[in-house]
């Protein structure tokens, strides 16, 4: 099993005992942003900052599962990614294939279970095989759902769930008027997930970057400057403590 990170920390187990168990964010997501500006600090290569960050992701998950935490989504690779030089493309697909080879029967032992939304058929066909090997795995585990945003772009998912109602209507499946939020949200990649309460995004960037579009239309946001691979549990508790102080509206009116 894994070792809870707050364990040997003492400062850490502060941080976490802050925590409200009992409104903890269901559903977390990351835009998991600054693997190469941390590189370029260091006059490292990109790739290098690639490979901190797939080891940040390693303890994020981690502590999301230790937390107790229902859903971490992680944005890891977008369609506008594909934009990127050929061989930083190449190396972002190896280094998730290369992540889910030596992680997969821990997650497996710790109860994760591996999903993703985005479009597969356009990843690399071992990245293909290895998502499928994991997701086929893992898919009865009851624990955190890991779910990776690869080839995931929210315009794209929201076109593909037009494309699906339209061609039921044609079919004469379901009326226009019958199309309704909660059945439009069922054709979305997320369909079986709840919306993310708290989205993160590193490095100071204020965009979403065609992240779940659709999903967060209520979510918290919390920006941090701290360059994904710098990103840990600690961090993360911070961003669950500073969730924790909103007053989630909805639209509506605070209790008091
Ligand atoms: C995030 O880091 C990783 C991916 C987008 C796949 P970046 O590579 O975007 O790092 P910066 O934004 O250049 O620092
Ligand atoms: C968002 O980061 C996508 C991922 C983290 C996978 P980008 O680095 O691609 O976003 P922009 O280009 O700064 O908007
Ligand atoms: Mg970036």
């Amino acid at each position: 099993m894994w070792h809870r990170f707050w364990d040997k920390k003492e400062p850490a187990k502060k941080l976490v005992e802050q925590i409200d168990k009992n409104r903890l964010p269901r559903h977390i997501a990351i835009i998991m942003d600054g693997n190469g500006r941390w590189a370029k600090k260091r006059a490292l290569p990109r790739s290098l900052g690639h490979k901190a960050g797939v080891e940040a992701l390693r303890d994020i998950v981690k502590a999301c599962s230790n937390l107790g935490v229902g859903v971490l989504t992680v944005y890891a690779f977008s369609t506008e990614n594909w934009s990127r030089p050929r061989e930083e493309v190449n190396i972002l697909m190896s280094l998730l294939t290369d992540y889910l080879r030596r992680e997969l029967d821990e997650l497996h032992e710790n109860q994760v279970r591996v999903q993703m939304i985005g479009n597969r058929d356009q990843l690399p066909l071992e990245a293909q095989k290895e998502l499928e090997r994991s997701m086929e795995k893992t898919k009865q585990n009851k624990g955190l759902i890991l779910n990776l945003a690869l080839n995931y772009g929210g315009r794209a998912e929201i076109t593909s769930a037009v494309q699906r109602l339209c061609e039921k209507v044609a079919q004469g499946q379901i009326k226009p008027e019958e199309i309704s939020e909660a059945m439009f949200a069922n054709h979305l990649f997320t369909f079986d997930l709840p919306d993310p309460d708290l989205l993160i995004r590193t490095s100071e960037e204020l965009r979403i970057s065609n992240f779940l579009l659709w999903q967060i239309a209520y979510t918290e946001i919390v920006v941090t400057d701290c360059l994904w691979p710098d990103f840990n549990p600690e961090r993360l508790t911070e961003a669950i403590l500073d969730f924790q102080k909103r007053d989630r509206r909805f639209g509506g009116l605070n209790k008091q």
